[in-house]
């Protein structure tokens, strides 16, 4: 009876599985998918959207910085991304006078760009698939440590000779754990500046509140303008440089969308993990994800008291909370998504219909009758390692003195080498000195001693068996469970909490310094629980992961023998992916519907409700709301904010354009709604939808609000009636 329930959900979940809204597909290979795009409404061709030869719409498209996309919206390098992708560097220029974090900042005039050291903007240049001369450079039966490091010879040398000189920066990229590699050729633009971001109260608006969540209503967009040398080239920041000229931009679209209209997200997606087996999705819903959740819950009360208490604190943790605050509700989301799909039941039941088709099929299945125990008995191994790893992270790696005093691991080490370089002690000493000034302009010291005392605390607590740091045996043993006044001990010892000292030890630094480093408690501590996490848990866990993906190697391959008619998408991995949907609205629960837009009158809802910081508008905002002064963007007698649509998406596809059938730009992806957060792991096509910020809001922000006319003027505005 059971056996049968669960071959019913596995039969009923393949179908599922083949909806059309499920995938991250590689541009490159999007004529697979041509047919279909085009019955839902898509109207160019695959050349359009991805060609080496000529212009095509991948050229508008970059990563931004290391985890975002961005779009470019003009021949000027105008470049569009999320108001979170720029909130770093947007915090890093705002100051208590010059607080444009909450006002807003727009640049008058390029004079006024301000420059961001650091930040690149990322372009594909094309793919290749070079599967088979990497494959060709393994052996059949190759234990898998070989088989990697074979795989990483040639992949280097094929990136290599990509590079062109420098021209280029290049990568091989596995898909299907290893089943198939791609060359990625990128050029890395380094001169980008800031030109305008809405004021918090637009682009956060609605802050951790609303994060992860559907209705919403905020315009999360940021504008950057690309700048390059004379040939167009990349180049070091530099006053002398030009604005980069895109081989293509993208037309913003003034057009109001109507539901089940198509389309499609253009982005680079981070990591998805669609292959995984019953007992990893157990494991990141029964331990994993409830670990995170406890120790964040934790860390966030201790940020919202101190940051309720001081501006000043305000300020310096905004960035820091909403990091925080990001991961931590998206696990919540994940498990209870997980739970409601029965992600675990389902995946066991595949993994039966599996073994039954090893059965019925003994000449291909034979070589995979025991891939399922070989799986259990590694993740058996993997797990207890991959808990204390994360537990590092978690507990060790969020507690800021941990992170800083680190940093001065490398210094320590090139001081104790005999005759050490001059100029290698120098660069390192700069390096460190810089780390510290940007620490220290952001860092509240008595906040952070709680964050330590806390995370200890759990750090001790949940050590798997033989897994206790010897650092935190030694607290163990000292202190009990006053993890507090270890703390105090910690911070009322330490030169690593005080600017002036540690600026002082470096001005004046000398090589045998380095015994002052190494003596100091806080790095003592923040030194021991790296060292050890580094030899007792990554490096064996590292083992074991290289059995696993040798593993997943074999089972995607099988899956795709088993499933001959299916077109399974590779993982998430950072490398370009096109999605494709519908604006449409979703069931998430009972008795509740979703409708597919927001418009302006939800933000004065929301605002009428003063006890919700987040929810906090200008008065300018609120004015123009009311009277209602939509110019040429209004929808009827309202404006629209924000729209949800079935595109599969993840993390990094955050500022990942969002176009229609004929490639204008519609909105600007922004985030998943909470019901949503499962599609990691296990996408839904009835519960999925991708949430945006509507171009018409993001023009109007731009026009009516900011009053930047010059913007609109670089910019393509179409479907203005
Ligand atoms: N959830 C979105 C993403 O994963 C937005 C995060 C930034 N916003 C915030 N309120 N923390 O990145
Ligand atoms: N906000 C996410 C990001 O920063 C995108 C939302 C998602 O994970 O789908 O990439």
């Amino acid at each position: 009876m059971r056996k049968t329930f669960l071959t019913l959900i596995a039969i009923l979940f393949s179908i599922a599985c083949v909806k059309a809204e499920e995938g991250m597909w590689l541009p490159s290979l999007i004529h697979k998918n041509i047919e279909e795009m085009q019955a839902m409404g898509l109207e160019i061709s695959a050349e359009d959207l991805y060609s080496e030869d000529g212009a095509s719409i991948k050229d508008a498209i970059v990563r931004f910085g290391r985890g975002c996309t961005g779009a470019f919206i003009s021949g000027q390098g105008l470049l569009i991304t999320n108001h979170h992708c720029g909130y770093g560097q947007l915090q890093r220029h705002s100051s208590v006078e010059n607080d444009y974090l909450t006002e807003g900042f727009w640049a008058a005039n390029a004079d006024e760009e301000l420059h961001n050291k650091g930040l690149t903007i990322t372009l594909l240049v094309r793919m290749e698939d070079v599967t088979q001369r990497v494959l060709e450079a393994t052996e059949p039966g190759m234990d898998e440590e070989r088989f990697q490091e074979a795989v990483a010879v040639v992949s280097r040398e094929i990136a290599d000779e990509a590079k062109e000189n420098g021209l280029y920066e290049t990568q091989v990229n596995p898909f299907y754990f290893g089943n198939e590699y791609y060359l990625f050729v990128y050029k890395v633009y380094r001169d980008v500046r800031l030109v305008g971001a809405p004021p918090s109260s637009i682009g956060k608006f609605g802050g951790d509140t609303d994060n992860w969540m559907w209705p919403r209503h905020t315009g999360d967009f940021m504008l950057f303008r690309v700048y390059a040398d004379e040939n167009n080239q990349p180049a070091d920041y530099s006053p002398d440089n030009v604005p980069y000229q895109p081989e293509k931009f993208f037309p913003v679209s003034a057009r109001t969308l109507e539901p089940h209209d198509f389309t499609m997200v253009y982005g680079f997606p981070g990591r998805t993990n669609r292959y995984l087996t019953s007992d990893a999705v157990q494991f990141i819903m029964e331990q994993e994800n409830p670990m995170g959740i406890e120790l964040r819950t934790d860390i966030l009360q201790i940020y919202d008291q101190y940051m309720a208490s001081s501006d000043k604190v305000r300020i310096q943790y905004a960035s820091k909370h909403a990091g925080v605050a990001n991961a931590w509700k998206r696990w919540i989301g994940e498990n209870r998504g997980l739970k409601r799909l029965n992600a675990i039941e389902v995946k066991k039941s595949s993994e039966e219909a599996f073994q039954e088709w090893i059965q019925e099929n003994p000449s291909q299945g034979q070589a995979y009758e025991d891939l399922l125990t070989e799986f259990q008995s590694t993740y058996m191994i993997y797990h207890p390692l991959r808990y204390s790893f994360r537990l590092y992270f978690e507990a060790g790696q969020n507690v800021e003195i941990n992170r800083f005093a680190r940093q001065f691991m490398k210094l320590v080490s090139v001081s104790q080498q005999k005759d050490v370089a001059d100029d290698v002690l120098q660069a390192e000493l700069e390096q460190v000195k810089d780390a510290a000034r940007r620490f220290f302009k952001d860092y509240h010291a008595p906040l952070d001693q709680q964050v330590l005392a806390t995370l200890t605390r759990h750090y001790i607590d949940l050590s798997q068996p033989g897994m206790l740091p010897p650092e935190l045996a030694e607290v163990k043993k000292k202190y009990g469970a006053d993890t507090e006044r270890f703390a105090r001990d910690i911070f009322s010892r330490s030169m690593f909490v005080s600017e002036e000292k540690i600026m002082k030890l470096l001005d004046n630094y000398r090589p045998s310094h380095h015994r002052r480093i190494e003596r100091d408690p806080a790095y003592r501590f923040a030194a021991g629980l790296y060292n050890f996490t580094i030899a007792e848990v990554q490096a064996p866990m590292q083992k074991v992961q290289t059995k696993l993906d040798s593993l997943y190697r074999v089972y995607t391959a099988a899956l795709r023998i088993m499933k001959p008619e299916e077109n399974f998408f590779p993982d998430a991995n950072s490398t370009l992916r096109i999605a494709y949907g519908r604006v449409e609205g979703s069931y998430p629960r009972n008795g509740i519907q979703f409708l597919p837009f927001t418009t302006s009158e939800g933000i004065l809802e929301k605002a009428a409700q003063p006890d919700v910081v987040d929810y906090t508008i200008s008065e300018r905002l609120s004015t123009l709301l009311k009277n209602q002064v939509f110019g040429d963007y209004a929808t009827g007698d309202d404006l629209r904010v924000n729209f949800i649509a079935s595109n599969h998406t993840s993390g990094g596809n955050s500022g990942s354009p969002v176009l229609d059938g004929q490639g204008n730009f519609i909105g600007i992806n922004f985030d998943r709604s909470w019901e949503s957060t499962m599609s990691d792991i296990m996408f839904d096509p009835e519960q999925c939808r991708n949430i945006s910020v509507s171009s018409q809001y993001i023009l109007w922000v731009i026009h009516q609000y900011a009053g930047k006319e010059y913007l609109l003027d670089e910019m393509e505005v179409t479907g203005l009636e």
